[in-house]
């Protein structure tokens, strides 16, 4: 069964959509922070062709089907402050793996939380009728053992720490280990009904 195609999720503060081409000119400014790619195994953008060929690969991946490329942008406005992006579909075993990036003008208000429950929500767990549920079993994220952001978000969110691959990543020069977290749709279920028959 391929990935549940992309369709824009709406949530209290955002809206978590596909990409297109006119998000790039405010995609450019996030990728180009040296604080927002520190952790991320590549180079800051540094101007609009290296948004438009990270566009044109993404493109690339997104139609073999393997890959989705969401924004988030405030429902307000429009704006777009950060990206997730599912990757490495593996449609036998019904996993993939999740990344994300938060404009540092946005971070610690919660934010990336609430974009990727709704996209949790839409990824693990779509209700096809009676008893039947299609989407991803399981969703996987990797992250810097330094990444102390990126390590609580993923526990907030209700991943399991599974273990740690050492010296799994070379990037800038540096070779580091990786966290490996990993979401089960039985467990997203269980939590999200619990939040919900909360008084
Ligand atoms: C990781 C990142 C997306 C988090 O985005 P964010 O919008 O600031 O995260 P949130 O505000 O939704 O935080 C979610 C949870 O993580 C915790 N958290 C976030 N930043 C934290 C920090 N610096 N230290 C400790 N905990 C932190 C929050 O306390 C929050 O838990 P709470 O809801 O119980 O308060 C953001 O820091 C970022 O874009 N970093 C650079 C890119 C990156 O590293 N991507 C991941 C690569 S693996």
């Amino acid at each position: 069964m391929p990935l549940i195609p992309i369709t824009p999720l709406h949530t209290s503060r955002l809206t978590v959509r596909g990409v297109t081409a006119a998000d790039l000119t405010q995609l450019l400014p996030i990728n180009a922070d040296d604080r927002v790619t520190h952790h991320l195994p590549y180079a800051s953008w540094q101007s609009m062709s290296d948004a438009e060929a990270w566009l044109t690969r993404i493109e690339g991946l997104q139609a073999t089907g393997g890959t989705q490329q969401w924004v988030v942008t405030r429902r307000e406005s429009g704006e777009v402050i950060g990206a997730a992006v599912i990757f490495k579909y593996d449609e036998a075993s019904a996993r993939a793996e999740l990344g994300y990036l938060m404009s540092q003008a946005h971070w610690g208000q919660g934010l990336m939380r609430e974009a990727l429950s709704a996209l949790l929500d839409h990824a693990l767990a779509r209700h096809a009728g009676a008893g039947a549920t299609e989407g991803l079993r399981r969703m996987e994220a990797e992250a810097n053992p330094l990444n102390t952001a990126s390590n609580a978000l993923l526990q907030r969110l209700g991943f399991t720490r599974e273990g740690t691959l050492r010296q799994r990543w070379t990037a800038k020069g540096k070779t580091y280990d990786t966290h490996i977290w990993g979401l089960l749709r039985d467990e997203w279920l269980a939590a999200s009904q619990t939040q919900r028959s909360k008084p």
